[in-house]
């Protein structure tokens, strides 16, 4: 009997990716998607644990769920099972057993195939939890399986896990666990599939996925360069984007592939976190600003035409006007096309939480206005000057009225144009008519 699964995403790219898998793992037990949590079978929270924030909406959602599965009980007799997956998942498991005793399972990045047992554990009666937030022997993706469901024209495919790099407000390193690059072979078959599918945009994802380093079929470890220019020979494969990266693992052979692999897009996220070597030094980042600005010259020097986004986090303890000063003062240096910024959120067992020089709330709140001020310029900047261009658009759905369609440039620009749904999933030729601030018109060129 067909089961209705319901899957809430919150987070990065990598969650995506890995609801995605949750689904193709629970899909031979009879679970198939539905788009709404009313009605169904189970609900899956893959949570994000990134700021605190994002870790306190899975605790109001899962008070919403309770009234659901209670109902479902009550009026239908109907057992509702609801799993929290993800981030919050691995660092809090205890916690929200705890907090939400109508949880059934708590499952971890890391451990979310082995989904059919944990599901064949849940027993309504005894009201038993089934936890599993291990960091397992065995590969997460060799358990996976291999057949799926399209994934659409533009696609995420992990191929790295983990970050070893330890910055000093960050969680992921404890809830992904160390740094894991997934082998070639595998990769390589998943892409062959997706683009069989349909797919003609890959994103490569990892938390640090320039540093991947695969083992390759002719028993070398392969960079994420080397990787990139075996994707790019598959047939039908038009764009790769790769993300997110860390300014320290940008080396010589990949920004290479940026002058030597059309299909690699000309657009990069490349996080730099603060302007100021203080502050960049007590967030472990190990580079200084210059260090990134030289990394960003590289690039514009092999591939004239390159975009930058970034993050950045405001408030890191210890940041004084002074330091702040100099976050803007790299923005006004690079001129980026769009970017994410970020209020410092203190994360339980991080260093940084401990320090005693946490911003005041308000000193935040004003830096952070300035930097988006000043952020949001440099990407009406950017879209104004498309204004008159002729680009490639992949044509990724259908568009918010009739008539409508709307993909992405190379620069990752949302690009709505008036054009018809047999378009969805091949690239077109548009002349941008006219740019807003996160997204730019176009029209058939
Ligand atoms: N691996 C990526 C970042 C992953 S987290 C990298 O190294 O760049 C995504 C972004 O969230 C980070 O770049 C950072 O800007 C922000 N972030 C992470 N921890 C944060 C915290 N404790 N408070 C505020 N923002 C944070
Ligand atoms: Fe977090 Fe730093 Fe690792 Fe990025 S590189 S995931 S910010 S610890
Ligand atoms: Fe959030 Fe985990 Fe991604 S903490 S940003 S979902 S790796």
């Amino acid at each position: 009997m067909s089961k209705k699964l319901f899957i809430k995403t919150y987070g990065c790219q990598m969650n995506v990716y890995d609801s995605d898998r949750m689904t193709d793992v629970l899909a031979p037990l009879g679970y198939s998607t539905t788009t709404t949590a009313d009605g169904a079978d189970m609900v899956i929270l893959n949570t994000c644990h990134i700021r605190e924030k994002a870790s306190e909406k899975v605790f109001s959602e899962l008070g919403r769920l309770r009234m659901m599965k209670d109902r479902a009980r009550d009026q239908e007799g109907r057992h509702v099972a609801i799993a929290v997956a993800g981030c919050v998942a691995q660092a809090e498991g205890e916690e929200i057993t705890r907090r939400a005793p109508w949880v059934d399972i708590v499952v971890g990045p890391q451990t979310y195939h082995r989904l059919p047992e944990l599901v064949s554990r849940i027993d309504p009666a005894a009201r038993q939890r089934v936890i599993d937030t291990e960091f397992p022997e065995e590969v997460k993706f060799d358990q996976l399986p291999g057949e799926h469901a399209p994934r659409g024209p533009a696609a995420f495919l992990s191929v790295q896990e983990g970050c070893d790099k330890f910055c000093a407000f960050c969680v992921v390193p404890y809830t992904r666990g160390a740094e894991f690059s997934r082998p070639v072979a595998g990769i390589l078959d998943e892409a062959r599939r997706l683009v069989a599918g349909g797919t003609c945009e890959l994103t490569l994802l990892g938390q640090n996925v320039n540093a991947y380093h695969g083992e390759a079929p002719d028993g070398c470890s392969w960079s994420l360069a080397r990787l990139v220019r075996e994707l790019a020979e598959i047939n039908g494969l038009a764009r790769i984007r790769y993300t997110t990266s860390h300014p320290l693992d940008m080396e010589e052979d990949l920004i290479l592939a940026h002058r030597d692999v059309p299909s690699l897009m000309p657009y990069l996220h490349l996080p730099v976190q603060s302007g100021s070597d203080r502050i960049l030094t007590a967030m472990n980042r190990r580079h200084t600003h210059d260090v990134y600005l030289r990394v960003l010259d590289r690039l514009r020097a092999v591939r004239p035409d390159i975009a930058f986004s970034g993050d950045f986090i405001v408030g890191f303890p210890g940041e004084t006007d002074r330091d702040f000063a100099e976050t803007l003062a790299l923005v006004d240096k690079v001129g980026y096309a769009s970017a994410y910024s970020f209020k410092y959120s203190p994360r339980p067992g991080t260093p940084a939480a401990n320090s005693s020089e946490q911003v005041p709330e308000d000193v935040k709140a004003d830096r952070l206005e300035a930097l988006q001020q000043l952020l949001n310029a440099q990407q009406l900047a950017f879209n104004k000057a498309s204004e008159g261009k002729v680009m490639d658009v992949l044509i990724e759905r259908r568009g918010g009225r009739p008539g409508q369609v709307a993909g992405r440039s190379p620069y990752m620009q949302a690009v709505n144009l008036a054009a018809g749904e047999d378009l969805v999933g091949s690239i077109i030729s548009c002349r941008v008519t006219e740019a807003r601030q996160n997204s730019v018109v176009g029209a058939v060129a």
